[in-house]
């Protein structure tokens, strides 16, 4: 090894265009705050070993670290990596025949009683084996990050039983020690009511039992899953249901979310709040009682356009009014076979902002520093500021307008994580 890979010598990220450092408390943005990206100029960013140091001018950097590797951005905007805090990343067969489905006529949730939809999913998951679905999720996760992502949750979902839950949860432990990408695991055993159990009340009961009594005390035994998660929605988990499998989640350590008033107004959002949810989630079809449930509390709304985009629906989740709520907003792919099969994250903050009528600085804070706070890490991710992990995203664009802008297109040329190169691997270390 020569002295240029030392891995304790300081590295200046130097000419870039714009740094949009996000900086600021290290919490949910809300409000107008959600405005405050900071954009800087004439500036370079100092990383000492997995952390920024500072940001300042090069000047100054450089005689304060003499000897640093230089990475030249290019007249590029460099950003904090993109935090997408909803994906279900796992799984096998993609479910491309149901977006012809959907376009003549048949209802998403028509698909699901009809056997298909998530059931599909899960039918296919159930048979792959551990090290198909890795490597299938492997690819699929890098994809991710080639659009600029750096920290990714990834839900289990598609087993629905015990074995078959905790086969996916090691399959999201063993990606995160093989990718250099920051991975956050969720346990969603409660996706769906497996169609086993869906003959009678009891069958029913007994699906949520199992989830309560064996399935999360063995994901908490195994340390698989930071965050529990539930789909509640009319014909899927009650909101009586919901609260039993959070509140049992709960009480064996796991932070929450929720899947909440995605395409029915059921009480979602308000359950979430009542439950300090660390998110509710999707929110399309919340009522104002939902958003005035949030506005009282600190769950984060992770709102989803390409999911209401995918689907064909005209409804968007009300971003201007949880905003004016004070509600913290985030923006996530909702990346899955069945609603949102985009790894494609700036796409979103094209949607965000064409749709939802967010600013461009809410948008990037949506998924920056408060996607980070929907996944209870926005004191570590999110913000170029000293002490944040060294997680970057580096865009081939001149002014972060552009990021939204260029719609559909990737202009991300690299990523890092922990200060180290992370997409594409061999980059930026010259
Ligand atoms: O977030 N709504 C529930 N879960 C996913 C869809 C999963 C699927 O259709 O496979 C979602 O949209
Ligand atoms: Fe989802």
């Amino acid at each position: 090894m020569t002295s240029v890979d030392r891995a304790d010598q300081p590295l200046l990220f130097v000419n870039a265009a714009q740094v949009v450092t996000c900086e600021g408390a290290g919490e949910a943005r809300r409000g107008r705050d959600m405005n405050d990206m900071v954009v800087r100029t004439n500036v370079a960013v100092a990383v000492v070993g997995e952390r920024v140091d500072a940001v300042d001018a090069l000047p100054v950097l450089r005689e304060r670290f003499a000897g640093a590797r230089e990475i030249d951005c290019g007249q590029r905007v460099l950003m904090p990596g993109l935090v997408d805090s909803h994906t279900h990343g796992i799984f096998g067969r993609p479910r491309y025949e149901e977006q012809e489905m959907r376009a003549a006529g048949l209802d998403y949730m028509e698909i699901a009683r009809r056997g298909g939809g998530i059931h599909s999913s899960v039918r296919d998951l159930r048979a792959q084996s551990e090290d198909t679905l890795f490597e299938l999720a492997h690819a699929r996760l890098r994809r991710l990050a080639s659009f600029g992502t750096t920290t990714i949750e990834v839900k289990s979902g598609y087993g629905l039983t015990l074995d078959d839950e905790l086969k996916t949860l090691r399959v999201i432990a063993r990606l995160a020690r093989a990718l250099p990408m920051r991975i956050v695991p969720t346990f969603l055993g409660a996706h769906e009511i497996p169609l086993e159990h869906r003959g009678s009340a009891a069958d029913r009961q007994r699906y949520v039992d199992l989830l309560i009594h064996e399935m999360i005390p063995a994901v908490a035994a195994g340390k698989l899953a930071r965050f529990a998660d539930v789909f509640c929605e009319t014909g899927v988990y009650t909101v009586d249901e919901s609260r039993a499998i959070l509140t049992a989640a709960r009480e064996a350590g796991m932070l929450l979310k929720l899947h909440a008033d995605e395409l029915t107004s059921a009480g979602g959002a308000e359950l979430a709040a009542s439950l300090g949810a660390t998110s509710a989630d999707h929110l399309a079809a919340v009522s104002d009682a939902g958003i005035a449930a949030l506005g009282h509390g600190a769950t984060v709304a992770t709102l989803l356009p390409g999911t209401m985009l995918f689907l064909g629906k005209s409804k968007q989740a009300p971003a201007r009014k949880f905003i004016e709520a004070g509600v913290a907003v985030a923006l996530a792919t909702d990346f899955n076979p069945g609603t949102s099969p985009t790894t494609n994250f700036p796409l979103i903050l094209t949607l965000g902002v064409s749709q939802l009528r967010l600013s461009v600085a809410e948008a990037v804070i949506a998924a920056t520093v408060n996607g980070a706070a929907a996944l209870a890490l926005a004191g570590h991710v999110g913000q170029i500021a000293p002490g944040y992990s060294a997680d970057f995203a580096l865009f081939d664009v001149h002014d972060i307008r552009e990021l939204p802008y260029w719609y559909g297109d990737n202009r991300c040329v690299a990523t890092y994580v922990r200060g180290k190169p992370c997409h594409p691997s061999d980059l930026g270390v010259t």
